[in-house]
């Protein structure tokens, strides 16, 4: 795969260079080394990952390595995610187009979704999403809620573009609407029977401890402030006039942050304030209810 001339002439075989690439990637600390490699030589070769495993022996062709090698290049050497360098993520199953405007849906964002779906039922509620991003959240409640009406808004216009993209390729563009600005302000007035959030949670403080691939992602979908709590606390403390009576609040967040969170919504007179844990059996959602009476 390198330049040396000794393996420019080779033919190489799908086995043969997602071997070296593993290899090369473990080098260069790359965590899910033949995952990726996998990933992106699939993308090259315009098949499926998992057809790789029947086609092991199938000599590439000098212009899928190229292509290979471009991608392979810009994982080791900019640590680029994959999922920025394909453009897609999968996220609830849906097919979801990725740029460098939004941050790249995680598997753990799943545990928001599923909570939001264990706390509702079928029909037509009113539903926030609080910094969609790519939409992820919101559009995966759009398709398990289809007579839901949701309101997806983020504080960046360019994600909010990247949103309705994949709102329009899911044809599930009907149920959303789009608005942007800061927090809760561009609907101030407006009620919701659910409002969710994955906001920013990570302190600025850790940001030279983090993977390098983060850097790829917008530091406004990573951070808040010096702790990574500021728009936690807003939320805490705003959402609640913005719930109707009953209203459920889920809110993602660090482990770390959980018990501070759900401090912060007994203050605001939240009840049935629970943790949620993620696969990995890890606190990662912190939910409660306006009461439906009172507060
Ligand atoms: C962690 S990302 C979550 C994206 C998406 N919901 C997901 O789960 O994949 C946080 C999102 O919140 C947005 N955001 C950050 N600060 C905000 C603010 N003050 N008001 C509204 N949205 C904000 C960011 O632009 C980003 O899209």
């Amino acid at each position: 795969m390198s330049s040396a001339t000794n393996t420019q002439d080779k033919v190489w075989s799908v086995l043969e260079l997602l071997r070296w690439t593993t290899s090369y990637f473990e080098e260069k600390g790359v965590d899910t080394a033949r995952l990726d490699a996998e990933c992106l030589l699939a993308d090259a070769l315009g098949i499926e990952r998992l057809r790789l495993y029947i086609e092991f022996e199938k000599p590439v062709t000098p212009d899928e390595r190229d292509r290979y090698r471009g991608l392979v290049r810009r994982r080791a050497d900019e640590r680029m995610p994959v999922a920025l360098l394909l453009g897609k993520k999968e996220f609830w199953s849906l097919p979801l187009e990725v740029t460098s405007d939004v941050l790249v849906p995680r598997p753990e964002t799943e545990t928001l979704v599923e909570a939001a779906l264990q706390a509702t039922t079928e029909g037509p509620l009113e539903i926030l999403d609080l910094g969609t991003g790519s939409g992820a959240v919101a559009l995966a409640l759009a398709k398990e809620r289809p007579e839901a009406r949701i309101t997806a808004s983020d504080v960046s216009a360019a994600a909010l573009d990247v949103a309705r993209r994949n709102a329009e390729k899911l044809e599930l563009g009907s149920s959303l609407e789009f608005c942007c600005g800061d927090a809760f302000e561009p609907v101030a007035g407006r009620h919701f029977d659910v409002i969710v959030s994955n906001p920013p949670y990570l302190a600025e403080s850790e940001a030279t401890e983090l993977a390098p691939e983060l850097s790829h992602e917008p530091k406004q979908a990573l951070f808040a402030g010096p702790e990574g709590t500021e728009l936690l606390r807003r939320i805490a403390e705003e959402a609640g006039s913005l719930l109707n009576p009953g209203g459920w609040l889920g809110v993602e967040l660090a482990p770390h942050q959980a018990e501070t969170m759900m401090g912060w919504l007994l203050e605001a007179g939240f009840e049935d304030v629970i943790v949620h844990r993620d696969l990995t059996d890890r606190a990662r959602v912190v939910s409660g209810r306006r009461p439906r009476t009172g507060g």
